[in-house]
């Protein structure tokens, strides 16, 4: 059990990736807080890993708004006694249009800028922080951020907000990395792209759009998309003590496609 008995709260967790892992930490011994505004999806997670004999519990929380994060965090204290691991996972794409469609910089809103910051940066910052304010009681901790491989590698054709925010990510990975290290604390930063998720399974479903996949394929060296549980197990081996040295660390999860 690579996790035994560490408490880990995962935003964003009721779906996709966050949800996979979800289900790996507990199987690895976590006491799970899945969080996500998707109550139905969030409580059901919560169900499956308590069915499976794991331990889950759910809250909600909006990670746009530090109150919530502080009753996340206040949730997890309250239900298994403390925070080990804190998670950043939750997030969505910019709904900004495309470039070709629009001239992004002339037509992006500040309702989209203002969203994507919250969603992604804004909650990564505040709900680390407070994460750490428990990790600090505890002795040390694990903080792992869900940024992008759009954040390595500017994207072709997609509005900016979703890859500025998601490189704003790294580089709080960076920061709260060396300032730290001296209290046992990691901090470090997935980075994935094209992952099998219920947006790629649509896309793939419908004639019309199954040609966005096409092409995201070909952007990557390993020549298809990656699986949910290819990155739940490389989130798994960063937050556990396998990852004993490991701090700052930007890892692209992306089948090669940031080093073409
Ligand atoms: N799927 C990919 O190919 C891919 C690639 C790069 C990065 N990511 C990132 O991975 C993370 C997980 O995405 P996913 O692909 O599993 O998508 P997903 O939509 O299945 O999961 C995202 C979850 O975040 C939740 N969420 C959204 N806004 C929230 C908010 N304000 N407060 C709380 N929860 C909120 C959603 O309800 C959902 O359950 C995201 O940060 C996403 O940007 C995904």
């Amino acid at each position: 059990m690579q996790l035994k008995d560490k408490v880990a709260v995962i935003t964003g967790s009721a779906s996709g990736i966050g949800r996979e892992a979800a289900i790996l930490f507990a199987a690895e011994g976590a006491k799970l807080i899945i969080s996500d505004m998707n109550d139905e999806a969030g409580e059901a997670t919560a169900r499956d890993i308590r069915e499976a004999g794991n331990q889950a519990a759910y809250c909600r929380c909006d990670v746009t708004v530090v109150s919530n994060l502080e009753r996340l965090m206040a949730f997890a204290v309250q239900t298994y006694g403390g925070v080990d691991i804190f998670w950043h996972n939750a997030g969505t794409a910019s709904k900004a249009v495309s470039a070709e469609e629009a001239g992004y910089h002339r037509h992006l809103t500040e309702e989209d800028w203002d969203q994507q910051m919250n969603v992604h940066l804004k909650a990564g910052f505040f709900g680390a922080r407070l994460a750490v304010d428990e990790m600090l009681k505890r002795g040390g901790g694990s903080i792992l951020f869900t940024s992008s491989a759009a954040a390595l590698k500017p994207p072709v054709g997609s509005a900016p907000t979703y890859p500025i925010a998601k490189h704003g990510l790294i580089l709080l990975t960076k920061m709260m990395a060396v300032e730290l290290a001296k209290n046992n604390i990691r901090v470090n930063a997935i980075c994935p792209a094209s992952i099998r998720t219920p947006m790629i399974e649509g896309l793939l479903a419908n004639e019309e759009t199954k040609h966005i996949v096409d092409q995201l394929v070909r952007q990557m060296p390993m020549g298809r998309i990656l699986e949910i549980e290819e990155v739940a197990k490389s989130a798994l081996f960063l937050v556990s003590d396998n990852a004993s040295p490991l701090t700052g660390t930007i890892l692209a999860i992306d089948g090669g496609r940031t080093s073409l």
